[in-house]
């Protein structure tokens, strides 16, 4: 079986449907297929000041969100990247082998540190692009389902992985990217050409999975659209009906043509509360399902326990052998 591997931050209260639709959906799915590996990123999550309280809470919230998704503990190894201490370790040695342009020309990078101005951003933060290859290469990992925002990081990623490779001997399994167009970049409600974004988007813009029915519906309805009065997909122009064409067509399983011909002649308000029922419809039994699995902290950790354990045993094995090569001498 061909394995998977992905990862996500612990950084709000929720996921989104950006992450849900973007990202979680295909874990869930290709857990049937692949020796599927998924991960709270915990480690990634304090390169930027984030409350120990609050970090917490919010690794319980994501991994009940996983499992809450979907992701069966039986078939998927869901963990704490900060439980396999092997992650900071490849880290090290793969920031050794990072150019400091390479690490720079990070575009996250660039974006996340525009906002504390770059000199009061973490040297954690400039790294972090490479703790994500740790991740990705230490699992070996054939393929990674993310969104069209982590392209560049899987790049990086497989040129670290080869050139580790090509330095010290065949060692990593060069991941692809697997990113499924129609989902890629779900935007913003009220800023249609920015991604929805747990960090940058306002309230209004996002669509949190474990939010209520009423604000979730008031946000669709609230969402901006164009001028005009028809359902079309036109992404130049109707940058906020396109956006919600796609999320109707993901969640609902119609394609968007038939969409566009179904609303016809009936304006955006007819539209949009279709969407805010197909959202809540998706995001209802998850929350529901979240909040039981919150409401047993101890079995919740007992799950990530033995995640953790599964998670181990490769990346010790990846690790054992990563040392050896590069010459570091043999602890007897
Ligand atoms: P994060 O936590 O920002 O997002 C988790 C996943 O959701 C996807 N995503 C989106 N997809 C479509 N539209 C959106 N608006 C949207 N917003 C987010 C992201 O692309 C991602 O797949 N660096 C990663 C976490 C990470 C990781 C890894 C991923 C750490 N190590 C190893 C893969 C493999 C991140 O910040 O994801």
């Amino acid at each position: 079986r061909p394995r998977v591997l992905s990862g996500i931050q612990p950084t709000a209260d929720s996921f989104h449907l950006g992450n849900y639709l973007g990202a979680v959906r295909q874990w869930v799915t290709m857990q049937e297929t692949h020796d599927a590996f998924y991960c709270v990123v915990d480690l990634h999550a304090i390169t930027v000041p984030t409350e120990p309280d609050a970090l917490r809470r919010r690794s319980r919230v994501a991994a009940a969100q996983l499992f809450a998704a979907g992701l069966d503990p039986e078939r998927s190894t869901v963990f704490v990247q900060s439980h396999v201490r092997e992650h900071t370790e490849l880290a090290w040695v793969l920031i050794c082998l990072t150019g400091m342009g390479e690490a720079g020309r990070m575009t996250q990078f660039k974006d996340k540190s525009a906002k504390f101005g770059e000199s009061a951003a973490s040297v954690g933060l400039f790294t972090y692009p490479i703790l994500q290859a740790a991740d990705i290469l230490l699992y070996q990992a054939n393929l990674v389902p993310v969104g069209a925002d982590q392209k560049q990081h899987l790049e990086l990623t497989r040129d670290l992985g080869q050139r580790f490779n090509h330095r010290f001997g065949d060692t990593f399994t060069l991941p692809d990217p697997y990113i499924l167009k129609e989902v890629e970049k779900i935007t913003d409600l009220q800023d249609p050409t920015a991604k929805m974004s747990k960090s940058s988007s306002s309230p209004a813009g996002i669509l949190d999975v474990l939010e209520q029915p009423g604000p979730l519906r008031k946000k669709v309805m609230r969402a901006v659209t164009d001028t005009g009065s028809e359902v079309l997909f036109d992404e130049a122009n109707k940058p906020g009906i396109s956006n919600l064409l796609r999320i109707q067509s993901a969640l609902t399983g119609t394609p968007i043509p038939e969409l566009v011909a179904r609303y016809e002649g009936q304006g955006y308000g007819t539209f949009k509360k279709d969407v805010a029922e197909a959202v809540e419809q998706t995001f209802a039994p998850i929350r529901e399902r979240t909040e039981k699995l919150l409401a047993d902290e101890k079995e919740l950790d007992r799950m990530l326990a033995i995640g953790a354990e599964r998670a181990s045993a490769v990346a010790k094995e990846t690790m054992a052998q990563v040392r050896d090569r590069v010459g570091f001498l043999p602890k007897l």
